[in-house]
């Protein structure tokens, strides 16, 4: 499980693995969880497994754990109300054998199946799962117990996902042995040297050139941030009139970083909010990068932990922030602060509800 905030590159390192992962001879499927709130594994991952078991069949000719495998994944796909077109054998049963409805049980059980059907051709299953903290408590145990099971009874499944850093409490949550089957690297910012090389390897092989001061100024702007890194790179690119890419010439592209990462990169994120999570959002900001204590959030509201603690709850399965230690707020976002005081420059007083006089 890649853990990292907004914008480090988890996306590409899964693509990355995802690649590899096919050039090994892995049967994979690759989901993206979209952010409304739970319910999508079974509906993900169905179309995925159909295919590889489509993929599977061409590899030989049909024989029984394949079969097997078919009926058992059209039978998952009936209890779960997802629509199945896909690989088939023979007539559907009229009663689907052996499930039982219950996530937990019946998506291990037609993995296993799935991955005996591979198995039976050399291959081993591989799924590969983005923005996996949209998932909900249920999904991630039933993941976990899938590899649980996977490991018990020795079929070959691996699982590899990406998302933001509240994962690792939420699988905690879901199964405590989910720790001791999965790996939580955290993806975080580029070292300076490796966010030198990032903008340096790139304008080099164009046979360019930039200053030493220029590559100072991004690296200390960006923080080390890929998809920054990638934006100023860019922006003082097409700023330069040529070589070197001067320090000034990163000054000067700056107002249109911002403004393009404003419109693109955080806008939207905070379009997303209610006035009171945008109000929420700015009072962390007040405090700086973070991470906060939840009640110097409050405080800094004017208001106390439990009253905004709806507000919060909403801001953290939106994913804008989370909480990686009990009792602390961090932004998901990095820069997401200095953001928030360009949006709302001013933060304003709270105004009790209930007003007196006229
Ligand atoms: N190793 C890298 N070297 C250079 N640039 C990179 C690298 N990894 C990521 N980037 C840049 O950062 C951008 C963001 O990466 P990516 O989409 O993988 O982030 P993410 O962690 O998945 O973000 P999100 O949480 O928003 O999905 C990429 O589009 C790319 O421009
Ligand atoms: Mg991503």
């Amino acid at each position: 499980m890649l853990l990292g905030l907004r914008g480090v590159g988890k996306t590409v390192l899964l693509n990355a693995l995802h690649d590899d992962a096919k050039t090994k001879g892995f049967e994979t499927l690759k989901i993206e969880v979209p952010d409304s709130a739970g319910g999508h594994l079974a509906r993900l991952l169905v179309p995925g497994l159909s295919i590889v078991l489509r993929r599977l069949n061409h590899v030989a000719a049909a024989e029984e754990k394949l079969r097997l495998a078919g009926a058992a994944l059209r039978n998952f796909a009936s209890i779960f109300r997802v629509e199945y077109e896909g690989f088939s054998f023979g007539a559907t049963p009229s009663t689907p054998d052996g499930s039982s409805g219950d996530l937990e049980a019946d998506l291990p059980e037609v993995l296993r199946l799935v991955c005996e059907a591979a198995a039976a051709r050399g291959r081993a299953i591989g799924i590969f799962i983005d923005e996996v903290q949209y998932l909900s408590e249920k999904e991630l145990s039933a993941l976990a117990r899938s590899l649980h099971e996977a490991a018990q009874s020795g079929f070959r499944l691996i699982v590899v996902g990406a998302g933001l850093p509240q994962i690792a409490a939420l699988i905690g949550d879901a199964k405590s042995y989910a720790e001791r089957l999965l790996l939580f690297p955290e993806v975080g910012p580029l070292s300076p040297e490796a966010a030198r090389k990032a903008l340096h390897d790139p304008i080099e092989r164009q046979g360019e050139q930039a200053e030493e001061g220029a590559l100072d100024e991004i690296v200390c702007a960006t923080q080390g941030y890929a998809y920054f890194l990638q934006t100023w790179g860019k922006f003082a690119w097409d700023e330069a009139d040529g070589s070197p890419i001067t320090r000034l010439d990163v000054q000067r592209a700056l107002p249109s970083i911002l403004n393009y990462l404003d419109e693109s990169f955080f806008r939207v994120r905070f379009d997303r909010c209610t006035q009171a999570e945008q109000r929420y959002l700015r009072g962390m900001a007040e405090l700086g990068p973070g991470p906060h204590r939840t009640g110097d959030i409050a405080q800094v509201l004017g208001v106390s932990s439990s009253q905004v603690a709806p507000v919060r709850k909403r801001l953290i399965d939106l994913g804008m922030i989370y909480s990686q230690r009990h009792g602390e707020t961090a932004f998901t976002v990095p820069l997401f602060d200095q953001f928030m005081k360009r949006a709302i420059p001013v933060l304003e007083p709270h105004l009790p509800r209930r007003r007196t006089g006229a």
